[in-house]
C-alpha cells in the first residue's frame, strides 16, 4: 500500500486548508486529463445502455406475473443483493470519511473502491431483475420515484467511475479542489438514492 507523501498530504485534511500551489507533478496530470473525446462517447453510450435497461425492466415488470415461488426467490435475491449493493457502497463511503478526517491517503480509499465496483453494480443488475419480478405498483408515485432513484444511481456511477480513474492519476498528490467537491457530491447522490430506495421499498413492503 503506497504511503502519503507528508508534505503534501492527500487527504481531506487538507480540504480545510488554503488552496496550495499545485506542484509540477500536480500540474502534469491535471494537463493531461482533459477528457478525451473517446472516454465521453463510451460514457455517453454506457448511459444510454444503462437507460434502455433501465426502461426495458419497468416495461418488462407491467408485463410480467411470476408464481408465488418465483416472487419468493425474486425476494431473497432482491434481498442479497441489497446487502452485497449497499454494503459496499457504504464500506466505499465509510473509508471515504474516514480520509476527509485524515485517517486514510487517498490512494488507501481508491485501492479499497477498485474492487468493490463488482459488488455494487451487481447488486443493482440483481436489484433490477428481481424487482420485476417482485410485481411492483408502477401506477404508485413512490414507486415511481424509486425507480427514479434507481436509475439516477446508475447514471452516478458512471460518472463515479470516470472521477475515480482521474484521481488515481494523482498518485499521493492533492487533487484540485473541484474533484473532490466533485466527488463528494457523487458521494452524496449515492447516499441519497440508495437510502430513497431502500426506504420505499421497505414502505412498499409494509402496505
Ligand atoms: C437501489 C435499488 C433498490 C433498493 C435499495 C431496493 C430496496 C428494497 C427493499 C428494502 C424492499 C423491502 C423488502 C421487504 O422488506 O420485503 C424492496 C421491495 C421491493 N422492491 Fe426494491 N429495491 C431496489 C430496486 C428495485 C427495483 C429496480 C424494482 C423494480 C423494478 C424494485 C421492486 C421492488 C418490489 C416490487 C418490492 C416489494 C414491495 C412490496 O412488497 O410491495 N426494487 N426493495
Amino acid at each position: 500500500m503506497p504511503q502519503s507523501d507528508p508534505a503534501v498530504p492527500a487527504h481531506g485534511g487538507e480540504l480545510s486548508h488554503a488552496p496550495v500551489p499545485a506542484p509540477a507533478s500536480v500540474a502534469a496530470p491535471a494537463a493531461a486529463e482533459a477528457p478525451a473525446s473517446g472516454a465521453a462517447v463510451r460514457h455517453g453510450l454506457l448511459c444510454l445502455g444503462l437507460a434502455a435497461f433501465w426502461a426495458a425492466s419497468a416495461w418488462t415488470a407491467a408485463h410480467v406475473r411470476a408464481a408465488p415461488p418465483l416472487h419468493t426467490a425474486a425476494l431473497l435475491v432482491h434481498l442479497v443483493s441489497l446487502v452485497a449493493g449497499f454494503g459496499a457502497v457504504l464500506a466505499v463511503d465509510y473509508v471515504g470519511t474516514l480520509w476527509l478526517l485524515g485517517r486514510r491517503t487517498l490512494c488507501q480509499v481508491l485501492d479499497l473502491a477498485a474492487p468493490l465496483h463488482v459488488p455494487i453494480w451487481g447488486g443493482l443488475a440483481g436489484l433490477t431483475l428481481s424487482g420485476v419480478l417482485l410485481e411492483p405498483h408502477l401506477d404508485s408515485g413512490l414507486t415511481q420515484l424509486k425507480l427514479v432513484l434507481v436509475l439516477l444511481i446508475a447514471l452516478n456511477g458512471v460518472q463515479a467511475g470516470a472521477l475515480q480513474r482521474r484521481l488515481e492519476r494523482y498518485g499521493e498528490q492533492r487533487p484540485p479542489r473541484p474533484l473532490l467537491l466533485r466527488g463528494g457530491l457523487s458521494a452524496l447522490v449515492s447516499q441519497l438514492g440508495w437510502w430513497g430506495a431502500l426506504l420505499i421499498g421497505f414502505y412498499n413492503a409494509q402496505r
